[in-house]
């Protein structure tokens, strides 16, 4: 059986917000990621895939479940030990030109994890600088640069360049092609699977966009208000998905979902995460509770996220339907 570098068990995060009601960006979240994979997480806004990102790079703390990165569970670290923790994860964050210091240099800001964590010096720590320069394909005169200077594009491969400064177990990709145009998207994503290749890396990839993951994962988690509603191998992900959040993903992905015979709509917006629909949290937007006339269950009882050991899951009390088409 493959190694896994990533377990998360349980995983739920709360926050409080101004008017003083919580809100669990994630809700009870399990995940298992093998070396060498990709694992995407897929959802609208707010689903909660960046508190999800910052709890398994350490930049916050659970509220409560496991996370486990290489065989380690994380939650009795501390001190010295959590920050080599830490160093063992690459995490390029949402927005490259936000994430990056403005006020460093491009030297400093791919240095600094290897200052911080490595043991590199001098000539040897700049030899290891130029290595990672070529990896992304940036040019050395970038490194005078401040973040501000460069294109989002560059800004990116400079996120990325750190995030493998120190040769990392895992990297937690936080939407890393949204913010750059079209063209610098296919770039930046046909570099990040010429890495994963070239140095066996693992990567948990964060997206709203099934089209970009569709092609390049081997697993996806689809979240939905904090939690995981269907779990799929992702090549065959089109075919395989059930849950009527899943399918409405799809339908509104023009190449990926194209030969669903109808666009499907979702009701309303997301609802406010302080106030979560009872029973199944879709079920207020669910175009299959509707046309199956509001079935009871739907609002008393949520469905857990259940497979037949296959690796696919679903939690919709209704997943078992046939056809799997959404409409008629
Ligand atoms: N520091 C915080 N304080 C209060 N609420 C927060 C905080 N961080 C996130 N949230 C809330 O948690 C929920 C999930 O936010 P999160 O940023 O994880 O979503 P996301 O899926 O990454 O969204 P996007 O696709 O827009 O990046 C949202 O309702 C958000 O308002
Ligand atoms: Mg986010």
């Amino acid at each position: 059986m493959a190694e896994s570098v990533l377990r998360v068990a349980g995983l739920t995060r709360s926050f409080r917000t101004d008017g003083g009601a919580e809100v669990r960006a994630v809700d009870g979240v399990d995940l298992v990621v093998e070396r060498g994979s990709t694992t995407a997480v897929v959802g609208e806004s707010g689903c909660g895939k960046t508190t999800l990102a910052r709890c398994i790079v350490g930049a916050i703390g659970p509220t409560s479940g496991r996370i486990e990165i290489a065989g380690t569970d994380t939650s009795g670290l501390r001190g010295g030990a959590l920050r080599a923790m830490r160093a063992r994860l690459g995490f390029v964050q949402q927005n490259p030109i936000a994430a990056l210091d403005p006020t460093m240099r491009v030297r400093d800001v791919i240095a600094e994890p290897l200052r911080t964590h490595g043991t590199l010096r001098g000539a040897a720590l700049d030899g290891r600088i130029r290595e990672l320069l070529e990896l992304v394909s940036l040019r050395p005169a970038v490194l005078d640069q401040r973040p501000g200077e460069l294109s989002g594009g560059q800004a990116q491969r400079v996120a990325i360049a750190r995030a493998l400064s120190l040769g990392p177990d895992l990297i937690v990709l936080d939407e890393p092609t949204s913010a750059l145009d079209l063209s610098v998207q296919a770039q930046i994503l046909n570099l990040l699977l010429e890495l994963q290749s070239r140095l066996g890396l693992t990567y948990v990839l964060i997206s709203h966009d099934l089209d970009v993951v569709a092609h390049v994962s081997d697993q996806v988690a689809v979240m939905y208000l904090g939690r995981i509603v269907e779990r799929l191998e992702g090549g065959r992900m089109q075919a395989a998905a059930r849950h009527p959040y899943t399918l409405a993903l799809f339908s509104a992905t023009p190449t990926v979902g194209a030969d669903r015979r109808q666009r499907i709509v979702l009701a309303g917006d997301v609802p406010d995460p302080a106030h979560v629909p009872s029973g199944c949290r879709f079920r207020s937007r669910c175009w299959l509770h509707t046309r199956l006339d509001s079935p009871a269950v739907c609002a008393e009882a949520e469905p857990p996220l259940s497979g037949d050991g296959s690796g696919h899951e679903v939690a919709c009390h209704f997943a078992d339907r046939e056809p799997a088409q959404p409409m008629s």
